[in-house]
């Protein structure tokens, strides 16, 4: 049993008196104390974010007598007598609520983790200047990180909410906001997202913004080594002489299972390790207690002894002859396996004109989603709640109920705003810990990461070892592609099944190869867990197979856009696991859509080059890519729910998390024109797993093909119903409004039928089992079939395909690589919401951008946002987006998914361009300076050696 003492008293601070947003305050505060944890823990005003309390991300920006600063760098003690302004006083400044309305328009929030320091940075400047630059406003966010938007429709909502005669032109998408559609035609229409407002007021409550009076803290501790054996001391003990500490749980405690993943069949992630850390920033023990307390903790001080152990550091090493076991059961620290095979591949490529082979090397990408994981769990008699951040509430519950050994049905997820998931918030992360300690003690408790403790401890995306030997004929037309690759999956299974799985059925691209081999391993190292990152290895596979087809291009002397078009899959011909999709094949559309641009500078590189006398040099490069939205050959299911009540209004439970995408707005875009009903209508029921039937994950680019065709079907069922209650025909109009009241009457429903008019008066129906007058629950769940031995099947029921082309700048002499402009092409069936489309799309360029030249995680250094760079405002070009509309028989309207699909080609689009400009390929990625560098000066020392010879 758990080792739990009684509580004791928290000890005062000193008063210290400020305004904040116009008001006096007085807090009883030490004055070293941060003015971010004044604010958010005494004042309440948990707009201000705390992504990494190092002065890093910008997420706690705060004005200070009207300048920006780090609200985590300031000692309360220094805004003695100033004037303090957060996100929840800006609408009261002179151009605040100007900026949050540009915000909204413009569609700047996605998750909204980093708005409230972007609007509060951007109110500094246009209060200083009312017509900035482009560069201006750049300058002034660069020092606040945004993982979600790809800051240009940031840039461009703070220059449209300055005076309009800046010169700069507006993001096209600010004039064709929609705020209110009529009834039945939300689809394809700019609607500002339903929960941008409380994105851009402050008022979102993200997983640390709140949490119950009385709840004590919650912190682990953690291996310090990559493999380390460990023995507790006396805990009693420990307990006894640190007050405030309430109580020490280790894996003796965990009631039920103590192992989870989010494959059950390959669930192996332990809450507490047992005797052995197999990584560094496993938990081993958490201490609950006061939060004083636990924040004075030592951590040194904890009652452990370590004995670090050897440990497998790679892959090589992981896979060597007679390397010890990280886990008995999986020979060879292989965890899975993947394979696709098609036709004969040696034989094809032995026939081939042209064969060229290659390898590449990626290694981990940290998510850096701006908001640490963080939540609070209370026991509720037999039942356990838990109020956090997540991407998947009922996988969360399954996994929940295990390890505290009780019914799924006891346990309540409650997700909160989500501050950027893109994968690792499908794991969980604070939950078991949370659930093991309130469940104990009986009482509320809270855990927020720190930085750190997020980046050492949760999921990444797979460091992978690609080897590739491709062939095509003279005429350009693709035989054959050979595919391998091992995925260093970390200490724990997490997604690299489905990583494994789903690479060799993408590495062959959007294009018809005949004869394909992929086989795919995904290797277990003492390294921390690989993860679900945006595109399960397939951007991995991209960077090295659209690189590949460059070199095969450029070996028959084709266009390299060329040699994509006639490649490109059609409707007709088969994908490499058979598979013939029939319609919504869009990728040649894609491709040809960049035709125009893709001459125009591919000419202007080459002016620019042979006018260039400096180091500089430009390229550009094109890269395609397809991606099959949802589960790979598995069951997927979505349940929407909705009910008419009495009032006329209309309840939608759709439990689809939106973690910054948009699923909240695109699914009631769709069910409101499935329904015939305006938006204005619907009341949105989200996520939590006591009120929403399960919507499955918000991954693989499922929610708007399937979570969405549910909300369809979910809409079109209840229009069905309600003309069926006037005893209408199916082609009857169904209009909300005038109830028994007249037109004024806003609670009623009248259809039109013909000449028939007939108006339900709701409020004398009777109640359903659900509370409504009418419920409407649809279920969908995408068509595909399992795959055989050699892969073939029907994987994915929707794909959707994209193409994009990036023009750079590289600096020969120091190795640097500007990314000039990007222009991506997507076939995305059906733009549900052409803003949130683009949103998605200039995000995944973004990380794309960071994928290609300058991310990359070494487990245990840089273990911070200081030393992990992402991209920050400076370093995103323009983007221009075209959407192509190729629609999916299956998809709702029409739609594909979209998340996933936006980081896969602009790395080898950068990767390729590179290439053009300066005639290197980096093996290695990413490209980073050093590397590029290292090239050049390793190609310059070769055609030294062949003209020496020559
Ligand atoms: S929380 Fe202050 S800069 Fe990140
Ligand atoms: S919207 Fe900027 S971090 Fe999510």
């Amino acid at each position: 049993m758990a080792v739990i003492r009684e509580p004791r008293a928290e000890t005062g601070g000193q008063s210290i008196a400020f305004r904040v947003n116009g008001r006096a305050v007085v807090v009883s505060s030490s004055p070293l104390q941060r003015l971010s944890r004044v604010l958010r823990e005494e004042l309440g005003l948990t707009g201000t974010k705390v992504g990494c309390d190092a002065g890093d991300c910008g997420a706690c920006t705060v004005l200070l007598d009207g300048d920006p600063v780090c609200a985590c760098l300031v000692a309360t003690g220094q805004v003695e007598g100033c004037e303090v302004t957060t996100v929840e006083g800006l609408a009261d400044t002179n151009v605040g609520g100007k900026l949050q309305q540009a915000f909204l328009t413009h569609g700047a929030a996605q998750c909204g983790a980093c708005t409230p320091g972007m609007l509060v940075a951007a109110t500094a400047l246009l209060e200083r200047n009312s017509a900035p630059h482009e560069n201006a406003v750049m300058d002034a966010i660069g020092g606040v990180l945004c993982r979600c938007t790809g800051y240009r429709k940031i840039i461009a909502a703070i220059l449209d909410a300055g005076v309009k005669d800046a010169g700069v032109k507006d993001d096209a998408s600010a004039g064709g906001a929609a705020i209110s559609p009529a009834a039945g035609a939300a689809v394809g229409k700019r609607l500002v997202r339903l929960d941008g407002k409380q994105k851009v007021d402050g008022s979102e409550i993200f997983g640390a913004d709140e949490t119950p009076a009385s709840a004590l803290a919650v912190r682990a501790i953690r291996s310090p080594y990559h493999r380390a054996r460990f023995h507790f001391g006396d805990l009693a003990a420990f307990v006894r002489d640190h007050p405030g500490i309430e109580a020490i749980f280790t894996a003796k405690d965990v009631p039920g299972k103590n192992c989870y993943g989010v494959i059950s069949k390959f669930a192996d992630q332990p809450v507490f390790a047992e005797s052995e850390a197999r990584h560094r920033g496993e938990a081993i023990a958490a201490v609950a207690g006061d939060p004083a307390a636990l924040e004075a903790l030592e951590v040194a001080d904890f009652p452990v002894s370590w004995e670090e152990l050897p440990s497998l550091s790679d892959i090589d090493a992981a896979l060597a002859k007679g390397a010890r076991l990280i886990h008995e059961n999986r020979p060879e620290n292989i965890l899975v396996r993947g394979r696709v095979v098609q036709g004969d591949v040696d034989k094809a490529l032995d026939a081939a004109d042209v064969v060229v082979d290659a390898e590449y090397e990626t290694g981990f990408i940290e998510h850096a989603y701006i908001e640490p994981e963080a939540g609070f769990a209370r026991r509720v008699g037999d039942q356990i709640e838990i109020q956090a951040c997540t991407q998947s509430p009922y996988m969360d519950r399954s996994d929940i109920a295990a390890i505290l050994g009780i019914a799924p049905e006891r346990v309540r997820i409650m997700p909160t705003a989500v501050g950027g998931g893109f994968g690792s918030k499908l794991d969980l992360s604070v939950q078991p810990f949370l659930a093991v300690a309130a469940w104990h003690l009986g009482k509320p408790v809270r855990m927020v990461y720190s930085r750190t403790e997020s980046i050492v401890s949760t999921t990444k995306r797979h460091p992978a070892r690609m080897r590739l030997r491709g062939g095509c004929s003279k005429e350009g037309k693709l035989l054959a592609l050979d595919f391998s690759a091992d995925f260093n999956t970390g200490a724990y299974s997490s997604w690299g099944p489905t990583v494994s799985a789903r690479v060799p059925v993408h590495a062959s691209g959007p294009y018809y190869v005949p004869h394909y081999r992929a086989l795919t391993r995904a290797v277990h190292t003492n390294l921390v867990p690989a993860g679900a990152f945006r595109g399960f290895g397939v951007p991995q596979a991209a960077i090295a197979q659209e690189q590949l087809y460059d070199e095969l291009a450029d070996r028959v002397g084709m266009d390299r856009l060329e040699f994509r078009i006639l490649n490109a899959l059609d409707n007709h011909t088969p994908t490499v696991t058979g598979q013939i999709l029939g319609a919504g094949v869009g990728i040649r559309a894609c491709l040809e859509a960049l035709r125009p641009k893709w001459k125009a500078a591919r000419r202007e590189a080459a002016d620019f080059n042979s006018n260039s006398t400096g180091a500089l040099r430009r390229g550009v490069g094109v890269a395609g890519m397809w991606y099959g939205c949802g589960n790979t050959s598995l069951p997927n299911p979505s349940t929407v729910r909705i009910g008419l009540k009495r009032d006329g209004r209309i309840a939608l439970h759709q439990g689809a998390v939106d973690i910054g995408q948009g699923s909240n707005t695109i699914v009631t875009q769709i069910c409101a024109d499935a329904l015939g009903a305006p938006i204005e209508r619907f009341d949105l029921l989200s996520g939590d797993t006591s009120i929403t039937p399960d919507c499955g994950k918000t991954s693989a680019s499922r929610q708007t093909l399937v979570t969405g065709k549910a909300a369809q079907m979910a809409g079109e069922n209840l229009r069905g119903a309600i003309l069926k209650l006037a005893g209408a025909c199916d082609c009857a109009s169904i209009h909300f409004g005038g109830g028994g009241g007249g037109d004024s009457d806003d609670s009623g429903i009248t259809v039109q039928d013909g000449d028939k008019s007939h108006v339900l008066a709701l409020e004398d129906l009777p109640l359903d089992e659900h509370g409504y007058v009418i419920t409407s629950e649809a279920t969908f769940d995408p068509p595909t079939s399992p795959l055989d031995e050699n892969g073939q099947g029907v994987p994915y029921a929707v794909f959707g395909f994209g193409a994009h082309m990036a023009e750079i700048e590289v600096d020969i002499e120091l190795g640097t690589v500007r990314v000039l402009k990007v222009t991506v092409a997507h076939d995305v069936g059906r733009a549900i919401n052409p803003t949130l489309i683009e949103g998605q799309i200039e995000g995944g360029v973004a990380q794309g951008l960071g994928m290609a030249l300058m991310e990359e995680f070494f487990p245990g250094k840089g273990e911070n946002l200081h030393d992990y760079l992402i991209p920050s405002a400076g370093d995103i070009p323009p983007v221009e987006s075209i959407l192509i509309e190729d629609p999916s028989p299956i998809g709702p309207f029409g739609a594909k998914g979209i998340g996933e699909q936006a980081v896969i080609p602009t790395a080898p689009a950068i990767l390729n361009a590179l290439h053009d400009a300066i005639g290197i390929r980096v093996r290695r990625i990413p490209a980073t300076p050093d590397r590029v560098r290292a090239a050049i000066l390793a190609a310059h020392k070769e055609r030294e050696k062949e003209n020496a010879r020559g």
